[in-house]
């Protein structure tokens, strides 16, 4: 218990109110005894003046010793509660009405005395004969002496009903109600004091079980805390970041998940996609190795063939791969140069002449009329065209358009290949720019594709802070396309 939070801050607040009943308690009781003596000694103000004349102790401007003597006895056994002592002008003690077993001192200071003939505030202590350092409040009053200087007559109150604190307590029914009040009000400050902890404290159980929680199912399961937001107290500060936390810790936890199931699937593929060239190959060598002498050599070298064009599959899946990866670990920087977009295009164009007439498909090209300078790595560049194309003549039957195009804006030249294909369904659009997605239908897959081509191409078209883009419509066309920002214009 003492070791939660509640348990610390309810047992400082205990020790603190406690410390404050008893400060309260030994103020109000010296206050109040102060008070009482105060009121004690100005009710006996004139106690001792009284006394001189009420018991006509002067009479003819002189000390009447027997009836000093007198009152004395009178006072020793009918009122103990006062002492009476006769002083000299020095305060020496020349006679007194106590037993004289009790009196220890011979001398009284004059100064308190002088103090109160002079009308000072109350209480003023004077010395208490009976002890050789107690003070107490006393009345005094100066009598002609019966030779040499006047004296005084020193009257000690001892009031000895107001020395403990219990005798007065037992006697004030004021001090009694309002250290009553003052234990109510501690006790319900404790109170109020445990449940507001309780309140503050539940919400830190709450989160701190959410969090335990979390942290149990795995970093799986998370109830939100859901609180007032960063907007709230310290506690929903917290709340809000831990969602947040949890929220961040969820999206990197799946997001591992993704990854580790991606390079599940990649090595599964590559195993795949690579043994099946490597099997062929190693079926066409072997062929040939056993049956050497029995094959003709028109036959030698159809296998030959054979094997040199598995080897050389092998070798671009291989090749595409490592490219890959190595666009992956950032391991390839483009070799930026200012260049005519238009020549690269023409460059390329002309590259897939060929191909297009052998796929009997009509290949067109247009550029605009300015010449437009890019800044790009030129090698980079020519590989995703590549792949872009050779993917559009994939997917087009003979008698098909494929279209490169080049497009000026304002600040941006548009590279853009369209064709005339099979075109692209909806829901595959997303996926096609995964590593090896290979489109829903594989009626057409002869084996030759990895489905990397797309991946790679928008690898480096991300390379040079561009998107790469596509839209295509079910038997109609696709278009794919990527931008970059004009360097320089020559109007030609
Ligand atoms: N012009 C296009 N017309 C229709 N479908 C396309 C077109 N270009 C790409 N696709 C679809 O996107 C898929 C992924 O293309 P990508 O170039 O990445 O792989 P691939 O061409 O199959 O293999 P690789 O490029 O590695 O030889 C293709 O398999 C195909 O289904
Ligand atoms: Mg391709």
């Amino acid at each position: 218990m003492l070791k939660t939070l509640y348990g610390k801050l309810a047992l400082a607040l205990a020790a603190l109110l406690a410390a404050i009943g008893l400060s309260y308690g030994l103020i109000s009781h010296s206050l109040t005894q102060r008070y009482l003596q105060e009121a004690q000694q100005s009710f006996n103000r004139d106690l001792a003046r009284n006394l001189v004349v009420d018991q006509g102790l002067v009479t003819g401007g002189q000390l009447d010793l027997k009836a000093l003597k007198a009152t004395f006895m009178r006072y020793m056994t009918i009122n103990p509660s006062i002492e009476i002592y006769l002083l000299d002008a020095q305060g020496t003690i020349l006679a007194y009405s106590a037993e004289p077993s009790v009196v220890k001192r011979n001398r009284v200071a004059l100064e308190p005395i002088r103090a109160f003939l002079a009308g000072a505030a109350l209480p003023i202590f004077g010395d208490d004969p009976r002890s050789h350092d107690a003070r107490k409040s006393f009345s005094v009053t100066p009598v002609p002496a019966t030779e040499g200087a006047d004296g005084y007559l020193y009257v000690v109150l001892r009031g000895q009903m107001y020395e403990s604190f219990e005798r007065i307590y037992q006697d004030s029914l004021l001090l009694q109600l309002s250290g009553w009040v003052l234990a109510g009000s501690l006790l319900t400050g404790l109170l109020i004091g445990l449940l507001l902890f309780h309140v503050l404290t539940r919400r830190l159980r709450r989160l701190a079980i959410r969090v335990n929680d979390f942290q149990g199912s795995d970093f799986t399961v998370y109830t939100p805390y859901q609180g007032q937001g960063v907007q709230g107290d310290e506690i929903e500060q917290l709340g809000a970041y831990f969602d947040r936390m949890a929220q961040r810790l969820r999206t990197l936890i799946a997001h591992l998940e993704e990854r580790d199931t991606l390079r599940r699937e990649l090595v599964n593929h590559v195993s795949h996609d690579l043994r099946t060239p490597l099997a062929a190959l190693h079926g066409y060598l072997e062929t040939l190795q056993l049956k050497a002498d029995r094959l003709s050599p028109a036959d030698q070298v159809l296998y030959l063939d054979a094997a040199l064009r598995h080897s050389r599959r092998l070798g671009r899946l291989v090749g595409d791969l490592f490219e890959l990866a190595k666009l992956d670990a950032h391991a390839i920087q483009p070799r930026r140069e200012c260049f005519p977009a238009a020549e690269l295009v023409q460059d390329i164009a002309q590259k897939y002449q060929l191909p297009a007439r052998e796929h009997r498909i009509r290949f067109m090209v247009r550029l605009p009329a300015a010449t437009l300078f890019v800044e790009a790595d030129i090698g980079l560049l020519e590989r995703v065209l590549d792949n872009l194309i050779l993917n559009a003549f994939y997917h087009t039957p003979p008698e098909g358009i494929v279209a490169l195009e080049l497009r000026s804006a304002s600040q941006t030249v548009t590279f853009a290949i369209t064709d005339t294909g099979q075109g692209i369904a909806p829901e595959d659009l997303p996926r096609i720019f995964d590593r090896f997605y290979r489109g829903s239908s594989k009626a057409k897959d002869d084996g030759n594709h990895l489905g990397l081509g797309l991946a790679i191409a928008k690898r480096i078209v991300e390379l040079h802070g561009s998107t790469l883009w596509v839209a295509s419509k079910l038997h109609r066309g696709t278009q794919f396309g990527f931008d970059l920002p004009i360097r320089a214009y020559s109007a030609s």
